[in-house]
């Protein structure tokens, strides 16, 4: 939630650009582009130009604050920062648009996360006598740092030591999760920065440095990075780049280079970043699956720095996740608990916390998350790591903070997911996670390697699959488009097919605004089978009739049922499954594959499905409303 960019280049030479080549306010421009499916409630920027901040907002879209600069032009300046904003406090307007300027319009301040102790602290600069203009808990947190500011000796330092003390301080004060950035026009070329539970990483240029809520904030400058840790300080300059704790002891982050750079974050050619991410899934899946394996199958995940001794112990699998990182968590479990014998339940994380879990030493937490930074997720690891249990990350974003707080990490290599609605994410988590649950079959002898090796050899054959279901698109997207006035959809699934129907009635939702539901087949006859009326489409996820017969054949009574009373019926079924054409208005076939398996296949025409109905609709698919990609409160 919310995107937030920092810069601090070289002084211009010539007036017109900074030695290092970049205007602070195209390099926050591009930064936020690129950031803004983070949030797109508003935007703004503010840069210190001629001893003063120079400050433009704008409530909606990225596209209203450039019209808004393009009619009052900012100066030219080396320093900035920008914001783009999902909203929590305050609704969606210029007035609640950050930056928040203060301190008689000499301090500007920018606020990705919640402060929860903004009610008091707002209470007693009330008292102080100041005033506020928005709703925001950020304007608290930027007029606390501008009282504390003030408070301290004057120092007009380019390095802004005076501004970097004033943060370390104002963020002893906060409680919640922030991300706070500030420029100040006494320090023209510093901006400070601190982080508690939000994420914040540096960008490392030549002559100039950067701050981003992550890497594509400054992907078109450099690929050097620096992850932060918790309650850290940090203030850039051109030239340099200070880390400290919040109680201003020399600190140190984590440096790296970033695996992709600006060309993977672009469309490609497509018209939207959805539709280039679905088709980016056969690369997603054969990344993931890239390296992990030798000759003879045998497993080498080399981010696993849990002893094999400790793993053999386990008793108890928890997969925590929201949203569709959740039902790739619940497909993974049924190939975890198949494959190693391991008891595993799959929880949201934001209900794991609250019901008192049985957690201890012997349980393994898998955390599930493209973007590392969802805030349920990393607070029930942080509980779970609190109770004793290990805690491993299948995660798409190196440096962020869910796998930095793990016991070990798999990282799934997708690469940057822009859309808000995951598509590539979803299919490599799954990859991600049966790899781990092969590994640990393979450790726990529950597998012999022979089997490992043939489920690896089925996973290789995965992508050309994937490839195949995406060249034979137009049959489902021409259904689609026919259906752009149904107002609900039903999906059905069993077995690793039920997450699968959950995941594309989820795709629908978000990206259609349709009602969409998704149902394991064999519960519909206990409620949900009232809901079926004359016409109601309903799309079936159909298992391969080569795997258990009675679960294919179980499906193909339940599309009976409800086709007997009234249901427009639409089915994903495996190629060569005569026996459903006959139950079916529309089948759509995917190759053949194991069951478990299947989802990867079975997900992608859903995918297609929800998106080309959602551009039929005429809606942004990349950025839905009220969403955000990374869900970075609680
Ligand atoms: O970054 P994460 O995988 O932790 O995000 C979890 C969910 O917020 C995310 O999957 C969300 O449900 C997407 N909008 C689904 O398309």
């Amino acid at each position: 939630m919310c995107g937030i960019v920092g810069y601090a280049g070289t002084a211009p030479a010539n007036g017109t650009s900074t030695a290092a080549g970049h205007q602070a306010l195209d390099v926050l421009m591009e930064g936020l582009r690129r950031l803004e499916y983070r949030g797109y409630d508003s935007a703004g920027v503010a840069v210190v130009a001629n001893g003063e901040i120079a400050m433009r907002k704008k409530a909606g879209k990225l596209a209203n604050l450039t019209a808004e600069l393009a009619a009052s032009p900012l100066p030219d300046s080396m320093t900035g920062i920008g914001h783009t904003r999902w909203a929590t406090h305050g609704g969606p307007t210029d007035k609640n648009a950050h930056p928040h300027v203060v301190d008689d319009g000499r301090l500007a301040v920018i606020h990705n996360g919640i402060i929860e102790n903004y009610a008091p602290l707002k209470a007693e600069l009330v008292y102080q006598g100041h005033t506020f203009i928005s709703d925001t808990d950020t304007e608290v947190a930027a007029v606390l740092l501008g009282e504390i500011y003030r408070s301290l000796p004057a120092d007009e330092s380019a390095d802004g030591a005076r501004l970097t003390r004033a943060m370390q301080l104002a963020s002893q004060r906060l409680e919640g999760a922030f991300t706070l950035l500030a420029a100040h026009a006494a320090h023209p070329g510093t901006v400070v920065a601190s982080r508690r539970n939000s994420p914040l990483v540096v960008g490392l240029g030549d002559g100039e440095n950067f701050l981003g809520s992550d890497v594509s904030g400054f992907i078109d400058y450099t690929r050097r990075a620096v992850e932060l840790g918790q309650d850290q300080v940090v203030t850039i300059t051109a030239a340099t780049v200070a880390i400290t704790d919040f109680r201003g002891e020399p600190a140190e982050g984590r440096e790296y280079l970033v695996d992709w750079d600006a060309a993977a974050a672009e469309k490609d050619g497509f018209p939207s970043f959805m539709e280039k991410e679905i088709h980016d899934q056969p690369e997603a899946v054969a990344q993931t699956l890239l390296g992990r394996s030798d000759i003879d199958g045998k497993l080498t995940l080399d981010e696993m720095r849990i002893d094999a001794d400790v793993l053999k112990t386990v008793n108890k699998i928890i997969v925590l996740a929201c949203g569709t990182s959740a039902y790739a968590g619940q497909v993974a479990k049924y190939a975890i608990e198949h494959w190693c014998r391991i008891p595993t339940e799959v929880e949201l994380s934001h209900e794991f916390r609250y019901r008192d879990p049985i957690v201890d030493d012997k349980t393994l937490i898998v955390s599930l998350s493209q973007s590392g930074e969802t805030m349920d997720t990393l607070m029930a690891v942080r509980y779970a790591r609190e109770q004793g249990a290990k805690t491993v990350a299948i995660c798409n974003t190196n440096g962020s903070t869910i796998p930095r707080e793990s016991d070990a990490v798999l990282y799934t290599h997708a690469g940057p997911e822009i859309a808000v609605a995951s598509t590539k994410a979803f299919l490599a988590q799954i990859t991600a996670a049966y790899l781990l649950g092969l590994y640990l079959a393979q450790l726990r002898g529950n597998l012999f390697q022979g089997q490992i090796k043939d489920v690896l050899a089925d996973l290789a054959k995965v992508p050309a699959k994937i490839a195949q279901v995406l060249e034979n698109d137009q049959q489902i997207k021409d259904l689609a488009r026919s259906m752009a006035d149904t107002s609900s959809v039903l999906f059905l699934g069993r077995h690793v097919g039920f997450p699968v129907a959950m995941e594309g009635a989820l795709k629908l939702k978000e990206l259609a605004y349709i009602h969409a539901e998704g149902f394991a087949a064999g519960e519909l006859k206990h409620g949900p089978i009232a809901l079926i009326e004359e016409g109601q489409p309903v799309i079936v996820v159909v298992p391969s009739p080569r795997g258990r017969d009675s679960l294919h054949s179980k499906v193909v009574s339940n599309i009976q049922e409800v086709r007997a009373r009234g249901a427009k019926t639409i089915v994903i079924a495996e190629e060569g499954d005569e026996s459903v054409r006959a139950h079916a208005e529309h089948v759509f076939y995917i190759p053949e594959t194991t069951t478990l398996l299947a989802p990867l296949l079975a997900t992608v025409p859903l995918q297609i499905f929800a998106c080309e109905l959602a551009m039929a609709k005429g809606y942004d698919v990349d950025q839905p409303r009220n969403l955000a990609k990374s869900v970075t409160v609680e």
